[in-house]
């Protein structure tokens, strides 16, 4: 730290209830909004809809369906960022909503878009959702909300809720088995230094020890039965391999790690006709 800088935050694992860890995002997203697009901005494109820093993107992928039947379907973003994705499902005709906690994030879909954007940009908590039941055709996450909520079967009420019966919701998060390795893109991030199944978040606080960043950990068991609990169908679970191409490290993803562990989990599911 020099004199002109904020105190570094403490790195600490302990519990973060539902309000914390929202508060903690949203201030950690606007403070660190700039920075994200600086740095990731260009690999993710303006417009591509890439699912996590090993690249595969949705053109490649169609995990939300055949992209030719896109047009005209209603889909909202959850955790948009600077709604990349969004625009890609827009140039495909769909009818995006681009929701996320953080103002300064949704302010760069602007600079990217100019003052009128093609869609709709929304600032909310993924945990209460401003929209009707049954509003949407399909529901799609790229790393957003999920990695940093403490309930996340709240999370996945709210998405099916306000998905129509039978609608798509695909969602990535880094992989679970990550959480029991150092977030380090060399070789010291291939041994493990912590338990898979401890779920105490992991959280930086400020001096007053309040939380001004929060991650939680699920298993990859308590994402199914979270997805159960929730009421949606797991339709495919895709672990995307690092590509030969890919070359870019992303924090503690990297080609070396990237070889050898998953990275990233992308789970594709389907609101449950049942419920
Ligand atoms: C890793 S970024 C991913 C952004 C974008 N999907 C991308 O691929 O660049 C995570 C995003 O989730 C948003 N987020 C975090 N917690 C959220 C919450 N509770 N509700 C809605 N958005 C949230 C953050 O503001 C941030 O924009």
């Amino acid at each position: 730290m020099n004199q002109d800088s904020e105190p570094e935050p403490e790195a600490a694992r302990r519990d973060a209830d539902a309000a914390e860890s929202s508060r903690a995002s949203r201030g950690w997203w606007d403070r660190n909004a700039d920075e994200y697009q600086r740095e990731h901005g260009g690999f993710l494109g303006d417009d591509r809809f890439v699912w996590g820093p090993e690249g595969l993107d949705e053109e490649e992928a169609g995990l939300l369906g055949p992209a030719e039947r896109l047009a005209g379907r209603s889909v909202l973003e959850v955790g948009a960022g600077a709604a990349q994705c969004s625009r890609w499902l827009a140039a495909r005709g769909a009818r995006p909503v681009a929701l996320d906690i953080s103002h300064r994030q949704l302010r760069h879909a602007l600079r990217i878009d100019g003052a009128a954007p093609a869609f709709p940009l929304v600032q909310a908590d993924a945990g209460a959702l401003p929209f009707a039941d049954g509003s949407f055709d399909l529901a799609c996450s790229a790393y957003g909300a999920l990695p940093f909520v403490a309930d996340p079967v709240r999370v996945l009420r709210e998405v099916r809720r306000v998905l129509r019966p039978g609608g798509r919701w695909v969602f990535s998060v880094t992989h679970p088995v990550r959480w029991a390795f150092p977030d380090e893109p060399g070789t010291e991030g291939l041994t493990v230094t912590a338990s898979y199944f401890d779920r105490t978040p992991y959280v930086e606080q400020d001096e007053r020890g309040r939380a001004v960043y929060v991650e939680h950990h699920r298993t990859l068991g308590d994402r199914v039965r979270d997805l159960t609990a929730a009421g949606f169908r797991l339709v495919d679970l895709v672990e995307p391999e690092w590509p030969e191409w890919n070359r870019q490290e992303w924090g503690g993803w990297s080609p070396l790690r990237g070889r050898l562990i998953p990275g990233t989990a992308i789970f594709v599911c389907e609101r449950d006709r049942r419920h």
